[in-house]
Parts: structure tokens; C-alpha cells; sequence
């Protein structure tokens, strides 16, 4: 169908570009996905994520790039892209006045396939994301979740080979976003390529392949989520006092300590190893400190997007982890 082959990219960018007015959104981005696997866009609000799965999904133009989508060129055979890739958007593609069921067969006559075959996979797609039940409700009826459920069943409709979801979980709660998250991991097991933004770094963590990090219109960083978190410091144990001599003579005892003295802590930068929390234990012993409280902290994706993307100070935006 599509004339991919295993080394050239399912969805490749290069010097992609595109302002509003005189607002540059996308200044020159590079960004090449691999078929069969999760990419995942990251940014804050007015980054440039929906309108990069827009120009990618031929529904707005760039206005400079190279594109190409299932080895298609974006600027010469939109049709072929189209007829390659499904597309759940930010915002609810799905019809409230009509049911789930008849929005799905209508997205099987936009495929333009057979009406015996559009039922029957309209059928398939409502079992498998559990609205059998509601499939005769007008979707207005449905909740938040079951219609961000429709929607991706409905991007599903043909069978697409490449997807694009425009934050995907957004609104759902976690049990919902749990779900999605193995519907998702199923498509990329049966080798579908998925493009996906998000607000949740979390989801990317659990995921994505490779993340970017969007920022000024450019890429601030790219990489699998380890490698990102490798390029933040952060890691350190934090050792708590509720006694303010204690915190005191711990303080003066222990060398290359940060001091929090309102909150009477202290922190010891740590990569969070087993052998460097036994070694300062050791210490610790040795110096007679007895902490009320040791917590271990690891940075995750948050502090590498609060890094990239903000003024926010790490030790603000960091989250403390308990071992
Ligand atoms: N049709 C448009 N006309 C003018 N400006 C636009 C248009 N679409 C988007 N923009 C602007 O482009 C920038 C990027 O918007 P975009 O929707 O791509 O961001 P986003 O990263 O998806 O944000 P969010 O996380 O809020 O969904 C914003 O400043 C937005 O105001
Ligand atoms: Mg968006």
C-alpha cells in the first residue's frame, strides 16, 4: 500500500517551518520516526504540537520543509498520505447527534471501503474499545472518556499504518489513560507507527521510543526518556530534622551539603545507586546523624521538561521519591 521500506523512516521532517503572521511557530524542525514506533512530541501550551501533527496530517500546509509520511512527499502526494495515516485530534472529531455506531460507518464510507466490510469493521473497533453496549446511543449520551475512546476507534476505521494522536488522554481518568495506553501498545506490537503529543510526561515515559522536546519553535532536546533525564542533574537524598540542634550539628558535620534551613533539610547529591545510599549511610552513622526523615530523589521527565522549557527552578519542580 505504501512504499515504505524498513530503513526509510514512517514519518520523516526536515527544516519544517511554519508561522502564523509574523509568529514563527516552527522554526526549522528535524524529526524522523522510525515504522513501528512511538514518537512522542512534548511542549507546553502553544508549543507548536498540534499544528506539527496538522501540517504532518496534510491539513494545514508548511510553509517550508521537506515532508514525507509512509515515504510519501507531502507537498506532491497529500492524497497518498491521507490514504496511509489516521489522525485523532486535540479536539473530539466525534458527531453527538448521531451514535457511535453510525459514527464510525461514516468515517468507513470516507475510507470509501465496502459497506459489508465498513460494518463489520465498525463492529470489531466498537467491541474492542468496549462500546458494544453504547454503540446504539446517540454519542452525545456517551461520557468524556467513552467519546475520546470513539475517536481513536474511529481514526482506526481502514486500518491505518501510520496514526497521529493529538493528546490522546487527555481528560481521561486513570483507569481510562491505563487503557488507552495498552490499545496503543497493541497497535505498536502489530507494527503500527504512532506519532503522539501529550501533556503528560508520564505517558511519554511509558510510551514513547523517542521523545522531543518542543520549545521556541525548535527542538530543545531529543532522545529515549533515560537519556533525556541523563541530561538534567538533580539526583540527591534529602535528609529531614524535625530537632534544629540535630539539623545544626548534622550540618556542620556533613561537607558538600545543601542547607534548606527554614525547612530544616539538608541534601546530598546522589545518583540514587544502592552502593552511594549505603556509603552515605556509612557516613551518616559515622558523624552520628539521625535524620527524621530520608528520601531519595531521581529527576524525572518533569524536571527534564521544567528544565528545558521554563524559568522554574529544579529543586521547585522536582518531586521527592521514597525508597
Ligand atoms: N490557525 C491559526 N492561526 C493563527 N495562529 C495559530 C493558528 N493555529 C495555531 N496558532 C498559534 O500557533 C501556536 C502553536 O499552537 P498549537 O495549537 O500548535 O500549540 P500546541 O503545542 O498544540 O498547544 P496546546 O498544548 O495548548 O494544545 C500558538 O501560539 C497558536 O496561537
Ligand atoms: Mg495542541
Amino acid at each position: 500500500m505504501t512504499s515504505t521500506t524498513s530503513h526509510s523512516p514512517a514519518i520523516a521532517a526536515h527544516g519544517l517551518r511554519k508561522a502564523y503572521g509574523d509568529k514563527t511557530v516552527l522554526d526549522g524542525i528535524d524529526l524522523a520516526v522510525p515504522t513501528g514506533t512511538v514518537f512522542s512530541l512534548l511542549g507546553p501550551n502553544g508549543a507548536g504540537k498540534t499544528t506539527a501533527v496538522k501540517i504532518l496530517s496534510t491539513l494545514v500546509s508548511a510553509d517550508a520543509g521537506e515532508l514525507r509520511v509512509g515515504g510519501h512527499d507531502l507537498a506532491t502526494d497529500p492524497q497518498a498520505v491521507r490514504a496511509a495515516i489516521g489522525v485523532t485530534g486535540q479536539f473530539s472529531a466525534v458527531d453527538g447527534l448521531i451514535t457511535g455506531e453510525e459514527n464510525m460507518l461514516l468515517m468507513a464510507d470516507l475510507h470509501h471501503l465496502p459497506r459489508d466490510e465498513g460494518r463489520k469493521s465498525a463492529a470489531e473497533l466498537l467491541e474492542r474499545f468496549d462500546l458494544t453496549d453504547a454503540a446504539k446511543k446517540p454519542a452525545s449520551t456517551y461520557s468524556g472518556g467513552m467519546k475520546r475512546r470513539l475517536d481513536l476507534a474511529m481514526t482506526l476505521v481502514g486500518n491505518p499504518r501510520i496514526i497521529f494522536l493529538d493528546e490522546p488522554t487527555t481528560g481521561l481518568d486513570p483507569r481510562s489513560r491505563h487503557n488507552m495506553w495498552g490499545i496503543i501498545r497493541g497497535l505498536v506490537a502489530d507494527g503500527v507507527t504512532v506519532f503522539l503529543t501529550t501533556q503528560y510526561l508520564e505517558e511519554a515515559d511509558e510510551l514513547a521510543d523517542r521523545i522531543a522536546v518542543l520549545h521556541d519553535g525548535k527542538i530543545a532536546a531529543e532522545g529515549s526518556a533515560d537519556e533525556l533525564k541523563r541530561l538534567i542533574p538533580g539526583g540527591h537524598v534529602r535528609l529531614r530534622f524535625t530537632d534544629p540542634d540535630a539539623y545544626q550539628s548534622a550540618a556542620t558535620a556533613l561537607r558538600e551539603v545543601t542547607r534548606d534551613d527554614e525547612a530544616l533539610a539538608l541534601q546530598i547529591p546522589s545518583d540514587g545507586s544502592q552502593r552511594e545510599l549505603r556509603s552515605i549511610l556509612d557516613w551518616l552513622d559515622t558523624a552520628g546523624v539521625e535524620a527524621d526523615e530520608l528520601t531519595v530523589h531521581t529527576p524525572d521527565l518533569d524536571d527534564v521538561f521544567f528544565a528545558l522549557t521554563g524559568p522554574a527552578t529544579l529543586t521547585d519542580s522536582t518531586k521527592e521519591n521514597v525508597r
